[in-house]
């Protein structure tokens, strides 16, 4: 494993029904910072596994995380990642129906040790950097597919992770959207240096992404560095 590893993943597998199904095999991945790595695979083939088991949601059946070279093997362990080191972004937004804009990314900082007002600030920002100030206080059904999607990536910024992780982020959103939901979670990992590690369906999403990792049956079957477009064009 190189120095300069942010997560890795060693001999990581994962089943369910009691090994009927296998949905992670033998994973062996190492991400370091500020990359940027699209999975892709048919469906079933354990992206949404592989996400989960990277932020502690699932812990595997087989196999160890580490996190910068450290294992992590406890959910208290993990309940401190998600909380400062990890941002996660989901298809279907997750979030709270009765909580406003900006209280679903207020969520996030439950637990932190930050003045009530270094929280405010951190909130404010969080949703202009996403462009939602003026739909701050509205309810998630007051708002469009994009505009839910930016909500929930704001909550996912907001304590600065060092790695965001998004499950086909821009699933339930039409073209356009996808397209500006895409260009954040870019300009937001270019900015900070952090990692975003991205399941897509869509050959265009994936392309835009350093790396490129292809899953089937649960297992890696490539694991590639893209050629920048820039540098192709030379
Ligand atoms: N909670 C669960 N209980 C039992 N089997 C599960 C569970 N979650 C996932 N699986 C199975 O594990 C395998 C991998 O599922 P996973 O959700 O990781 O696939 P995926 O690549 O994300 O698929 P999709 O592209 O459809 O989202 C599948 O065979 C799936 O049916
Ligand atoms: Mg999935």
């Amino acid at each position: 494993m190189e120095a300069s590893s942010l997560i890795a993943l060693d001999h990581v597998g994962h089943d369910f029904d009691n090994g009927r199904i296998v949905a992670l095999r033998d994973v062996n991945l190492s991400f370091g910072e500020g990359e940027s790595v699209a999975i892709v695979g048919a469906s079933g083939s354990g992206k949404t596994t592989l996400i989960l088991v990277m932020c502690g949601i699932r812990i595997p059946t087989k196999g160890i995380l580490r996190w910068k070279g450290e294992p992590v093997t406890t959910l208290r362990q993990w309940t401190n990642l998600r909380r400062s080191e990890i941002g996660i972004v989901f298809q279907d937004f997750n979030l709270f129906p009765t909580l406003t804009a900006r209280e679903n990314v207020e969520v996030a900082m439950f637990g932190s040790s930050a003045s009530s007002s270094e929280r405010r600030r951190r909130v404010e920002e969080a949703l202009d950097t996403v462009g939602l100030t003026d739909r701050a206080t509205h309810l998630p059904q007051e708002l469009s597919g994009g505009e839910r999607q930016r909500v929930a990536i704001a909550r996912s910024i907001i304590n600065d992770p060092k790695l965001i992780l998004a499950d086909e982020p821009t699933g339930n959103l039409d073209s356009v959207n996808a397209s500006a939901i895409l260009d954040l979670l870019f300009d937001l990992q270019r900015a900070r240096g952090s990692t975003l590690v991205m399941v897509s369906h869509a050959p265009d999403q994936a392309g835009r992404c350093a790396r490129q990792i292809n899953m089937k049956d649960g297992k890696v079957t490539m694991d590639q560095q893209r050629v920048p477009a820039h540098e192709e064009a030379l």
